[in-house]
């Protein structure tokens, strides 16, 4: 008798993307993400504005999801959605539509930890079931909008963090510089693009010293800050002028910081599997330099639409925890901040 296939709702709603995504046996067949506009004039996420947005977007990029994954809503199993850490409000959105449809379908409601997500991406298996999957145990640089973790990952579940940022996320790094120049917001991947057309080693900026293998951006937020009013005192069209090699020097030190602690964990734990995960995995100097980094590692780089935010990531760990049957109850409630 064939077994019948396991179909999973991710939901993912945590911060200002609002997303579903239908995975079935580990096969993505559809993930849809809906980003908030609504932030852009205030140079970032507004949480009252993110919550007010998922609720108008919730219902239609379901909806969509489950058209053009060509499945109907009663052929789901489960619903697997994102229960922190993130936007309280946010989260409140993503919970309580997927308590509601586990109720209405009568089937399990499963509740997914965003980072554990932004790691199980690997495990995605595009529709014509081709993979690229990191072998246990591997290390993943996960670097986000909040977090900054280098993470010794066992197996889909056994997860121990090896360091992290002491207080600013990578993320916020390249966001908090981007305002600094009066870049667009989302402030990292316009850095990005800058970053691509400068210098990088025009300007040197200084590195944290933080015992073992942890991380810290905010010095680096400060110097810049410094240096630019600095510079701008002599020439107060410095930013405009020298935009591009300010931020290839800004992004080839926050890169270089990664980096060298990255290394270090692999020298420690000689773990030849390295894996990056989160927002700023879509960075193209980090994918670069990870990309050319030894022959001696396998280096695993997860699709662009899988790095920041989508319900596909929720989705597949809703698909091994189902597996597991590790279900949750209705009386769960979201939480803001969540260890991995
Ligand atoms: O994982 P994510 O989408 O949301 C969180 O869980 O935080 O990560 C968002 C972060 C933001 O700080 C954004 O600026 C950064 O990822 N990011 C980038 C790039 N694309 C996104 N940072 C640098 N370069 C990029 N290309
Ligand atoms: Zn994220």
């Amino acid at each position: 008798m064939q077994q019948s296939p396991i179909i999973i709702l991710g939901i993912e709603s945590s911060c200002d993307d609002t997303s579903a995504a239908i995975i079935k046996d580990g096969k993505i067949l559809a993930n849809i993400i809906a980003n908030q506009s609504v932030h852009e004039a205030y140079g970032g996420v507004v949480p009252e504005l993110a919550s007010r947005a998922h609720q108008q977007n919730i219902i239609p990029v379901v909806d969509q999801a489950i058209k053009e994954a060509g499945i109907t809503k009663e052929e789901i199993t489960a619903i697997a959605f994102t229960n922190g850490p993130g936007l309280l409000g946010s989260l409140l959105v993503g919970s309580s539509f997927s308590k509601a449809f586990a109720l209405a379908m009568n089937i399990p409601l499963i509740e997914v930890n965003h980072m554990h997500g932004h790691i199980l991406a690997h495990f995605i298996k595009e529709k014509d079931g081709a993979k690229n999957q990191p072998n246990f145990p591997f290390l993943c640089l996960t670097v986000s909008g909040g977090h900054t973790q280098i993470v010794k990952i066992t197996n889909y579940f056994k997860m121990k963090v090896l360091g992290e940022t002491i207080d600013d996320a990578a993320g916020e790094a390249f966001d908090k510089v981007a305002k600094m120049l009066s870049l667009p917001y989302p402030g990292g991947p316009v850095l990005d693009k800058k970053a691509q057309l400068g210098n990088p080693n025009k300007y040197q900026f200084t590195h944290p010293k933080v015992p073992g293998l942890n991380y810290s951006f905010s010095g680096l937020k400060t110097s810049v800050l410094y240096f630019l009013k600095k510079e701008l005192k002599q020439n107060e069209n410095f930013i405009v002028e020298n935009i591009n090699d300010i931020c290839a020097s800004v992004q080839k030190t926050i890169v270089d910081i990664l980096m060298i602690e990255l290394k270090k964990a692999i020298k420690e734990t000689d773990i030849k599997e390295i894996a990056i995960a989160g927002g700023v995995s879509a960075n193209s100097e980090l994918r670069k330099r990870l990309a050319s980094f030894s022959a001696a590692y396998n280096v695993y780089i997860p699709k662009f639409e899988y790095c920041t935010d989508n319900a596909a990531m929720i989705a597949i760990t809703g698909y091994y925890k189902y597996l597991n049957q590790d279900f949750t109850t209705q009386d769960i409630a979201p939480s803001a901040r969540m260890k991995v």
